[in-house]
């Protein structure tokens, strides 16, 4: 992808924390409509990889490399142009929606925030958005629910909320750092197919992060193997399952398939 193509562009991105490297030298790009996984092990760095795409890597971490979103590079944005990139043309979803979440704050208020940070709705404005918004991931009672705050919601609604506020601004690209694995398998099943069908309607870009390819293999098609920071893999979920080389990747597929066999 040339430096001015549509989309998302990630070259030669480092992570040094505490003079270790977390991150070395990942490189993708994700053109404007499509989609990819990135897949590794526990500690393979990908929560760092993608919060560093967004400026939302710890204080102590150096981050070098490029990252450009239509062109335009984000490392070295000031937080201030940062934060105006998040949630309006980046959306994010985390693993953990109640640390996500301000648990002092109404659902309604949350979910109405982005809008009201980067459209500048009223308060009353974004309230009525908030409750369209909440209505469209399915949580039941959306007026009354949006007056609750985050503990009163279980981990499923919890992470509809989570749901809600990253597509509030109707962002071109979607961020997901496993979404789902904090939740019971029957909820997974749930937020992954109204994940899924929400991103399909917005045609957004996605990076979907996981550690589990029967997840990954439900949502897209592209993937990249990370081991230890690196990406040691590429391909498709299907020349991936026909045929893994890397070990790591092969644990993966391994591991995809006892699951799979253990539910059925
Ligand atoms: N805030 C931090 N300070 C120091 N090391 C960290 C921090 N966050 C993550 N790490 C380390 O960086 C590596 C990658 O972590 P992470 O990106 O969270 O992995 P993953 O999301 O793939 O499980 C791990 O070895 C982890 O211990
Ligand atoms: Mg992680």
């Amino acid at each position: 992808m040339s430096p001015e193509a549509a989309g998302l562009e990630v070259s030669g991105l480092s992570i040094d924390i505490g003079g270790r490297r977390v991150v070395d030298d990942l490189s993708f790009s994700v053109a404007t409509g499509e989609r990819l996984g990135l897949i590794g092990e526990s500690g393979s760095g990908k929560s760092l990889s993608i919060l560093s795409l967004v400026g939302l890597a710890p204080a102590d971490a150096v981050v070098a490399g490029s990252v450009r979103l239509d062109g335009r590079e984000l490392v070295g944005l000031s937080e201030r142009e940062l934060a105006r990139v998040r949630g309006r043309q980046i959306g994010m979803v985390f693993q953990d929606p109640l640390a996500a979440l301000n648990p002092l704050h109404t659902i309604g208020r949350q979910i109405g925030e982005p809008l009201r940070l980067h459209e500048g709705l009223s308060r009353r404005d974004a309230l009525e958005r908030a409750v369209d918004a909440a209505a469209e991931v399915g949580l039941p009672d959306p007026a009354q629910i949006t007056r609750l705050y985050p503990h009163q919601l279980s981990g499923g609604q919890r992470q509809r909320v989570g749901i809600a506020i990253a597509l509030a601004c109707r962002p071109a690209l979607i961020l997901a750092d496993e979404p789902t694995t904090a939740l019971d398998v029957t909820t997974q099943a749930a937020i992954l197919d109204l994940f899924q069908r929400l991103v399909d309607e917005r045609g957004a870009s996605l990076v979907f992060v996981t550690h589990d390819l029967a997840v990954l293999a439900r949502i897209t098609s592209d993937v990249v193997v990370l081991s230890h920071g690196r990406a040691v893999e590429r391909g498709t979920v299907d020349g991936i399952l026909r045929g893994a080389e890397h070990p790591v990747t092969q644990g993966l597929v391994a591991a995809a398939r006892a699951t799979t066999w253990r539910a059925s």
